[in-house]
């Protein structure tokens, strides 16, 4: 079924429950490593799944029927990217600070693009980070600090929100943030999920979807109270209101019941920084996860050689929801 190495995983809920070989998760190498993988998002329309490598500015497509992986490169640091609701190769792209409209022509391999908006003038080493579309079609996405050493200024980045009518003035919604992170959507679209990833902690907030508005931030995990050291990255949900968060620097991702704030789960992933989950295939049952080898040292990659790939995690017993699309603009 896929072109790669299948490692099968055992987590410690399967050694408690002996359960048998058919129902344990199956981990499938799908590329070879990127230096910074990130953003994956599932488009069922097309059955493709999108990544972003992003300082080397490249989006990529990866056809879940063919195998194929095809790509494009932007002058610049690219992540997210939210497809449209409108047509599906009109992608909506963080672009270092600016929000690029991309409309991708995957048949003769060339894309036209515009620049929507820029953001944070004041804080010109800052980047896009996660970012992802609502049930509504707006945007909300993240900023990062970071100089050359990709070291985190604190406090320099924020959570904005763009919509359709003010496309030009995006509002910031949570500001300061470090590393903005995450985000997810309950079932019922009442609750929000934000990570900023230095606090090493997940929020819940009420989420208004007719305002698009969040309030009443509490904290619903913490990685200290597991002695996880690793920082939380990015993050997505299951049809059961499960969390499932990619730890960086932890080599893992994780499954957690936000109304409880236990861990329920834990799924080793060859790669030390894990960056992001989605779900996607044809049944949404599989979790795509990218990685990064871009902090580890010549040697470190020589021990790891998964850092950078993307990943599919299958046999979860669960599956997610359809990602949510853009609806900023119509067309180019
Ligand atoms: C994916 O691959 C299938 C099989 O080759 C092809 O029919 C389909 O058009 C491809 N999808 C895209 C979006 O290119
Ligand atoms: C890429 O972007 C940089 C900075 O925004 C700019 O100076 C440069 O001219 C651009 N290069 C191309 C090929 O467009
Ligand atoms: C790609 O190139 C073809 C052929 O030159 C052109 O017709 C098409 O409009 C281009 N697509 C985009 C998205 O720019
Ligand atoms: C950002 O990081 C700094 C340093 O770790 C910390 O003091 C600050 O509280 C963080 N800001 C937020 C909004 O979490
Ligand atoms: C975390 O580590 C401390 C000190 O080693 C230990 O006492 C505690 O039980 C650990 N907690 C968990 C949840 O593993």
């Amino acid at each position: 079924m896929w072109h790669f190495t299948c490692i099968t995983i055992v987590t410690f809920f399967q050694i408690a429950s002996g359960l048998n070989n058919f129902d344990v998760p199956a981990l499938y190498q799908i590329t070879e490593p990127l230096t910074h993988g990130e953003c994956p998002s599932w488009d069922s329309r097309n059955n493709l799944l999108y990544f972003v490598d992003i300082q080397k500015g490249q989006i990529y497509s990866y056809n879940y029927t063919n195998k194929e992986l095809t790509s494009i490169i932007l002058n610049g640091s690219v992540a997210p990217v939210v497809q449209s609701k409108s047509d599906p190769n009109l992608l909506i792209v963080g672009l270092d600070r600016s929000i690029v409209a991309v409309k991708w022509d995957r048949e003769n391999g060339n894309y036209t693009s515009k620049t929507l908006v820029t953001v944070a003038e004041d804080k010109p080493d800052s980047t896009m980070n996660d970012g992802k579309a609502d049930r509504r079609g707006r945007i909300w996405f993240g900023t990062m600090d970071y100089d050359a050493d990709t070291k985190n200024h604190p406090d320099k980045g924020s959570l904005y929100k763009v919509t359709k009518n003010s496309v030009s003035t995006p509002q910031p919604v949570i500001t300061p943030v470090n590393v903005s992170n995450g985000m997810a959507w309950n079932k019922a679209n009442n609750k929000f999920y934000y990570i900023d990833s230095p606090t090493r902690q997940i929020f819940e907030y009420d989420y208004d979807d007719v305002k698009g508005e969040i309030s009443n931030r509490r904290v619903v995990f913490d990685l200290r109270d597991y002695n996880l050291t690793a920082s939380p990255d990015g993050m997505t949900i299951d049809v059961d209101d499960n969390l499932w968060v990619a730890l960086f620097g932890g080599g893992s991702v994780i499954k957690v019941n936000p109304k409880t704030g236990q861990l329920l789960n834990r799924y080793p992933i060859p790669a030390e920084c894990v960056t992001s989950v989605m779900w996607g295939g044809p049944e949404l049952d599989i979790l795509f996860v990218t990685t990064s080898k871009l902090r580890l040292s010549d040697e470190e990659i020589l021990k790891q050689p998964g850092a950078g790939c993307v990943f599919a995690l299958t046999n979860l017993g669960t599956k997610g929801f359809p990602v949510f699309e853009a609806d900023l603009i119509d067309s180019i």
